[in-house]
């Protein structure tokens, strides 16, 4: 084995319920609290006697979608087993032994497995006070060996975003060289005006890559697609990279019935989005330093007291994410699973 893969710390996903154990509210995941709309539910029940058929290698049908969508050219439009897949084949499409990868901290934490995965070296540039991308610090970070700058808006675990201008500024200054990934994982949750706008920014820089995804506003998590927007010869080089068939048939059926309900899902963000408001006042309320939040998720800076509030939520009934000594991430939920989070915070100890 290789050795340098004992030091890398395993992927941590969120929690779920104790098969056989009590119930709980899993928000721990950033998952949708709704399941799928009837059209996409039949489109996959469509597709459940072709099983024994592998799907469409390129996923043709949903690639066009997608190209028409973002007004590109389907060359420039790249599938994955869920977005992270797409991060992954872009960085080792990039990077190798002897690079390096740039990215904030704490970010997503798959990151900097899929850095040191790929042999390449990350490069965590420590969140700026107030949690925003110090993209300043991101910069300076920059040496001839970097390849490629990962930033995530809205920021999974904090939830800040990146501004349009503050993002279009640091690119302006990044070496023409340097891929930069835009991962907009939450981008359907964002309201704030000023907040980066990848597709703009791709069509704007020939060095600017955008990983989108179904998992979470689409609520397809289970089901494993997203997608990146790449300059064509990069998306050539991803896509060589790509485990064949790896998007499923299934997954690619959900996809295109999900773009074809876009406006139903898009009537299912409102309601996230006034729970996420709903929430982040009453956690204000009961005296939670709880900063802004774009994302279909809140983040506790508890510190020290993480794994203990952790702790006596999950024995409440309510699972989150915790990040031990430096703070909790929370999703929106059901209105029914934020109560529940509310009543057992308040109970918490500390
Ligand atoms: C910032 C960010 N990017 C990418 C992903 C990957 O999601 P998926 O592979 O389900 O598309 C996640 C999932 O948590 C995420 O938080």
């Amino acid at each position: 084995m290789r050795a340098d893969l004992a030091a890398l710390p395993p992927y941590r996903a969120g929690r779920s319920a104790a098969p056989g154990g009590p119930p709980a509210y899993k928000l721990s995941s950033n998952e949708l609290p709704f399941g799928p709309l009837p059209s996409v539910e039949r489109a996959l029940a469509a597709l459940l006697g072709s099983v024994n058929l592998y799907p469409d290698f390129s996923g043709a049908a949903l690639v066009g979608r997608l190209a028409a969508r973002h007004e590109v050219d389907p060359a420039q439009v790249v599938l994955g087993a869920g977005s992270v897949e797409v991060v992954s084949q872009l960085v080792r499409a990039l990077a190798g032994p002897g690079d390096e990868v740039v990215f904030a901290w704490r970010s997503f934490e798959a990151y900097p497995l899929l850095v040191a995965g790929a042999g390449a070296t990350p490069v965590a540039v420590p969140l700026a006070p107030g949690l925003a991308h110090d993209l300043d610090a991101m910069l300076a970070a920059i040496t001839p060996r970097t390849r490629l700058v990962l930033v995530c808006t809205p920021n999974n675990p904090t939830g800040g975003v990146v501004g349009h201008a503050a993002l279009a500024g640091f690119l302006d200054r990044v070496p023409d060289d340097v891929v930069v990934l835009v991962d907009e994982a939450y981008v359907e949750f964002v309201t704030d005006p000023g907040a980066a706008r990848g597709e703009e920014l791709f069509a704007r820089y020939p060095n600017v890559v955008v990983a989108r995804t179904f998992s979470k506003a689409y609520g397809l998590a289970g089901l494993r697609v997203g997608y990146g927007l790449a300059p064509a010869d990069l998306a050539a080089a991803m896509r060589v990279l790509a485990v064949p068939f790896g998007v499923t048939a299934l997954a690619q059926a959900a996809a295109v019935a999900s773009l074809d309900a876009a406006s139903e899902l898009d009537a299912r963000l409102g309601p996230v989005i006034a729970e996420r408001t709903r929430v982040l006042a009453a956690l204000r309320a009961a005296g939670h330093d709880v900063a802004d939040t774009q994302a279909n998720f809140v983040w506790l800076p508890l510190g020290a007291r993480t794994a203990e509030v952790a702790e006596h939520l999950a024995a409440h009934g309510v699972l989150v994410r915790p990040f031990t000594g430096e703070g909790l991430r929370v999703t929106v939920g059901s209105p029914e699973a934020d109560d529940a989070l509310l009543l057992a915070l308040s109970t918490a100890p500390g």
